[in-house]
């Protein structure tokens, strides 16, 4: 008798951005005239480059003529684009990788949750509260979790990050195993420091930890002082796998293409060098079969034309200013937006983020995402993109100015 995953029933909530579009769609059927401005879901909105449209449409020619067609690609991914990517690494942050340990996906929130499979099945996950909730998601439904008790799953350790700690958590004080750090961080926007990696870094050593960094902004950061890669602080290729992604970078987010490296000397408890690189080339050879190779022939192009990426991210930060400089201007304290394209706004004392969005949709028409989603620190905030177009975050701050003051 086959019965399902009991692990679903234990998840206390539906993914947030479906919740979201639920709830707008029927504020939209209500007043169906109301033009709604999309701050919420961190969902590109500019066009593919001219690069990479010109690779796409290559590499279809390629697939439409008998004497140029290929099937199934090389298991980790296009060994060309492997390459380009651990030329990157050094080029760009002096780190030296192979290309055995560079592994092409689907995206980095695939990833981030299928990696947990390498790993033993009773790993105690360690999360920064907030969080990118598919990290607690996917431990949940993978039965690493107890049942949920006051917004928190049991046998998940929670990571405070909080405005005294500048989003970034103390080391936990209990055991933990596989240990999700993402910076920039989703949602908050801030940006981890190179101390206070190595930190986590040097526990993880200690501990024969794994620390999965989730590096999907990495290219919004601007400050040079910042890390843009876990490799880039001392030991981290004996416990970190870092996840990356073209989503935000170049405009994939329906496209879908990301990477992972599992580092060759990566090590956790009981386990030789090399065993965890060949596990997720398992797991992914019998699991996955790889990334289009039409999407992987874009993707290559955005690594050899990074200017023409760089236009889209000025553009996006060039919004996550404008929506920084209106919260402040309105008194609000306010977060990220300098080296992530998220914005976080905290709210006034008391103010509910979910009451907050209905209020927001309701007088402004724009929506946002609730702190709340991403956990029990984030209650008291919200979230907003940048990833809009600058006609709409224009608009956008207006109407939340005649909001705010309207509502004095
Ligand atoms: C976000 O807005 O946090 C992400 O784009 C959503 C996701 O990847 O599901």
């Amino acid at each position: 008798m086959a019965k399902i995953n009991s692990n679903f029933a234990k998840l206390t909530a539906g993914y947030v951005f479906p919740e979201i579009n639920r709830r707008v769609a029927e504020f939209s059927q209500q007043n169906p005239k109301a033009s709604i401005i999309k701050l919420g879901i961190g969902d590109t909105t500019l066009a593919l480059t001219e690069s990479v449209t010109k690779a796409l449409h290559e590499k279809i020619d390629l697939l439409s003529n008998k004497n140029t067609y290929t099937g199934y690609g090389a298991e980790r991914g296009e060994e060309k684009l492997r390459e380009a990517l651990v030329t990157k690494y050094r080029d760009q942050y002096g780190i030296d990788l192979k290309a055995t340990e560079v592994f092409i996906g689907d995206g980095a929130k695939s990833d981030s949750s299928n990696i947990q499979s390498i790993f033993s099945a009773d790993s105690v996950v360690a999360v920064q509260d907030p969080v990118f909730p598919v990290y607690v998601d996917s431990s949940v439904i993978t039965g690493k979790t107890g049942s949920s008790q006051d917004g928190r799953y049991q046998n998940i350790v929670y990571m405070d990050c909080n405005e005294e700690n500048g989003f970034f958590p103390e080391l936990p004080a209990e055991h933990v195993d596989i240990i999700y750090l993402c910076s920039p961080n989703n949602p908050t926007g801030t940006v981890a420091t190179h101390g206070q990696l190595q930190k986590f870094v040097d526990y993880a050593i200690e501990k024969k930890a794994v620390i999965i960094f989730d590096a999907a902004y990495s290219e919004f950061i601007s400050d040079n002082t910042l890390p843009r890669s876990i490799y880039e602080i001392e030991g981290a290729k004996s416990c970190a796998i870092e996840i990356n992604s073209f989503s935000k970078w170049a405009g994939f987010t329906g496209v879908r293409l990301g990477w992972t490296i599992v580092p060759e000397n990566l090590i956790v408890d009981d386990c030789a060098e090399g065993e965890l690189n060949q596990a997720w080339n398992r797991r992914q050879s019998t699991m996955f079969n790889g990334a289009s190779n039409i999407v992987q022939a874009g993707g290559l192009a955005v690594v050899q034309n990074p200017e023409e990426q760089q236009a889209l991210i000025n553009y996006y930060m060039t919004n996550a200013k404008h929506l920084y400089q209106a919260f402040s201007e309105l008194g609000y304290s306010v977060f990220g937006g300098k080296n992530a394209p998220y914005v976080w706004v905290k709210l006034p004392d008391g103010v509910d983020s979910w009451a907050y969005f209905d209020i927001l949709l309701r007088q402004t028409n724009i929506v946002g995402t609730p702190g709340a989603a991403f956990g029990k620190n984030g209650d008291n905030y919200f979230r907003f993109s940048s990833f809009a177009s600058q006609e709409d975050v224009t608009e956008a701050i207006d109407r939340i100015r005649k909001m705010d003051k309207d509502n004095e």
